[in-house]
């Protein structure tokens, strides 16, 4: 196969399958939502410590979350920042859901020590697959601009020891969990991939919804 061109690289809120999510209300069934706890009724605070096409901290801010975009790639920074200054002009009602969205250049493992929040989601870039194809051509672009993430164990120790009441690991469905990391304290998988979220034992109110059993997730 020829090499993509890295141009065709674009951070869109308002086209595409992001736009087409919010415009249906897929938005509001989305795992993500579930694993995060996010809803209309639940606005929490979110850190995305791995900010990419900045799809999924639009979901959950469409969804009245407020979202700290952290992202590390010079050039991937640019594209989102690009992505959010042409979504804030398209409508009224892209621009409340932008005007949550606060993007921050720099690495997660040395920002979440200073931050504090709900939730902290990770969504490091996946291993890669043998079956090339079913990759989306997204995210074979990302990967060329932004390599692999060998370092999501020391991201994910820094999430674990933040000051949040959860951390959200997106994560292929089959793959084995990260070495090195806490079981997680319970899993909601989707098609392709799955959350994996782990509860903060410092977080009274979390634990006490887990007890009761209001939270409608396996657990381990
Ligand atoms: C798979 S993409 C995330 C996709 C994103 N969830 C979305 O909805 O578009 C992973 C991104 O995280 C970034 N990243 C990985 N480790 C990071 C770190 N320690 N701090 C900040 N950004 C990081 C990478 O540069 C890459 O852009």
């Amino acid at each position: 196969m020829g090499r993509i061109s890295r141009s065709a690289l674009a951070v869109d809120f308002v086209g595409g399958a992001v736009g087409y999510k919010l415009r249906s209300g897929a938005a509001r069934s989305h795992a993500l939502l579930k694993a995060t706890g996010v809803s209309a009724n639940r606005p929490l605070h979110v850190i995305d410590a791995t900010a990419g096409l900045g799809r999924d901290s639009f979901l959950l801010a469409s969804m009245g979350a407020t979202v700290m975009l952290i992202e590390r790639s010079p050039q991937v920074h640019a594209l989102l920042a690009q992505g959010l200054e042409a979504a804030r002009a398209e409508s009224d009602e892209i621009a409340a859901i932008v005007a949550r969205m606060t993007l921050i250049h720099g690495d997660a493992r040395a920002l979440l020590p200073t931050l504090q929040a709900d939730v902290v989601t990770v969504d490091p870039m996946h291993p890669a697959r043998t079956k090339t194809a079913l990759v989306k051509q997204e995210m074979r672009l990302l990967r060329e601009m932004v390599g692999a993430d060998p370092d999501v164990a020391d991201l994910m120790q820094a999430a674990l020891v933040a000051r949040c009441g959860r951390v959200v690991l997106k994560w292929p469905l089959r793959a084995e969990p990260l070495a090195g990391i806490r079981k997680p304290s319970y899993q909601i998988a989707g098609k392709t991939v799955r959350y994996d979220v782990f509860v903060n034992p410092r977080a009274p109110a979390e634990e006490a919804l887990l007890r009761a059993g209001d939270l409608e997730f396996f657990r381990f």
